[in-house]
């Protein structure tokens, strides 16, 4: 297992081009599965999560070629309707292929995935719009096995906006018969993006980027070429990264508007923003100030940025209070953190936050994507140096982090961790 080691206490400064969205790209690659032929995908990072899509399509009988950032996937003649545990432990958005393959093939056998370090996270709300959409769904094994002669439309409602629910049920209605309408449906650019990659293939969508989506049935979908989205919450981290270290980076690559909130939130915290059509540009101040915080689906605060910002405010000036309100387990790296000198206490979803001078350098564990980047974050500002262990965590989301970072001056490596 790899590991970072990081001297901290450098203001980054330069430029760094934001990479294509992880969790755009995986519901996008699983759409395919609804078309015959080769779809091109652009600007799809070369990341561990991309790799573990790249398995499922082949597991079943499809071919992946993912060479620089441009993907070619064909799942033509797939043969086989199944995402074995082994992948879906590894990476729950596996259960994306749960609609697509309902849709296409009329069945579909996917592990259910367990909870995980950030919650319980079931996929209840999955399973329940496709029983709506006359989807036989049974549980055998720890395996959700769906069958449907064909998938009718049908009106659902999502108690909560689940990301990945929206994308599965708007998969599966694209190829059913009749209209689907979704309510209550997530709103994040990365649905939007599936929406029109969807759009492209030759499905019929409105109300994309509302709480309302319908989606008229068709027949069949063709296979396209299609770029994907840049990833707000790389975007997002780098900003972060700037202003914890004070340093003045340019951010290539961006949609400012996806991150409206994030860039109000982090300028509320004393760090400078601007956007022209280049990107944006940040110029973090010596010591932040503190602000509070409250998780929520978008176009709220995202989730996937409290760690991160949790980091920028453990060296605020000031008590900052953070409420998660999106998972119930999310702040795994408040122990960490603490380890740097952070001061940090937490009750229920509520984390107070009382910034501190200085962190220090610490060996640390990552124990989830996010959160190693809010490790990163701090101990880029940290005095000394900080060892971060369990790196695959950031690989399955963060593509070429440690290259990119040094570009911008920071002192990072990666060692292979003893075994
Ligand atoms: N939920 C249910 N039942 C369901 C589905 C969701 O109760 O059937 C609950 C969840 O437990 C959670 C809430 O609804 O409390 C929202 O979860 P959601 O389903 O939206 O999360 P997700 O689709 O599993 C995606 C991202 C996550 C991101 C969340 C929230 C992908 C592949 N994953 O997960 O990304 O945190 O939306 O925005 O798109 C990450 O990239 O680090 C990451 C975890």
């Amino acid at each position: 297992m790899d590991r970072f080691i990081i001297e901290g206490g450098r203001p980054l400064e330069g430029r760094v081009r934001v990479s294509g969205a992880k969790n755009a790209a995986l519901p996008i690659i699983a759409s395919t599965i609804l078309t015959g032929g080769t779809s091109v995908l652009m600007d799809v990072p070369r990341l561990r999560d991309v790799k573990t899509m790249g398995r499922l399509i082949t597991n079943m009988g499809g071919t992946f070629e993912h060479s620089g950032n441009t993907l070619s996937v064909s799942t033509e003649g797939l043969s086989l309707f199944e995402a074995p545990y082994d992948l879906v432990r590894t990476m729950r958005a596996s259960v994306l292929v749960l609609g697509p393959l309902t849709a296409r093939y009329g069945t579909a056998r996917v592990s259910l995935p367990g909870g995980c370090a950030i919650g319980a996270r079931p996929i209840n709300l999955h399973l329940m719009g496709l029983a709506k959409m006359g989807a036989d769904i049974t549980l055998e094994a720890g395996y959700v096995i769906a069958r449907a002669r064909r998938l009718r439309g049908a009106q659902i409602y999502f108690d909560i906006p689940t990301v990945t629910g929206t994308e599965n049920l708007m998969m599966a209605a694209a190829l059913a018969s009749g209209t689907t309408r979704l309510e209550n449906a997530a709103c994040e650019p990365e649905v939007v993006d599936l929406g029109e990659a969807l759009t492209r293939m030759g499905a019929r969508i409105s109300g994309l980027g509302t709480p309302v989506i319908e989606i008229e049935g068709v027949e069949e979908l063709r296979p396209v070429e299609y770029r994907v989205i840049p990833d707000r919450i790389e975007a997002g981290t780098f900003i972060a990264a700037a202003g914890i270290t004070g340093g003045r980076v340019r951010i290539e690559n961006v949609i400012p508007d996806h991150l409206e909130a994030v860039i109000m939130k982090l300028q509320e915290t004393g760090i400078s923003i601007s956007v022209d059509e280049e990107g944006i540009l940040v110029e973090g101040p010596e010591r932040p100030r503190s602000s509070d915080l409250k998780t929520l689906p978008y176009p709220g605060f995202p989730t996937d940025m409290q760690a991160q910002f949790m980091a920028l405010l453990s060296v605020a000036r000031g008590t900052s209070i953070i409420r998660e309100t999106i998972f119930e387990n999310r702040f795994m790296h408040v122990a960490e953190l603490r380890r740097m000198g952070a001061d940090i206490s937490i009750e229920g979803s509520t984390a107070t936050v009382r910034g501190v001078e200085t962190l220090k350098g610490a060996p640390v564990m990552a124990t989830d994507l996010r959160a190693s980047a809010s490790l990163v974050l701090a101990a880029l500002r940290a005095e000394g140096r900080t060892q971060i262990n369990r790196i695959y965590h950031i690989d399955r989301g963060y593509e070429e982090i440690e290259k990119k970072l040094r570009g911008l001056g920071a002192l990072i490596t990666r060692e292979r961790e003893e075994p």
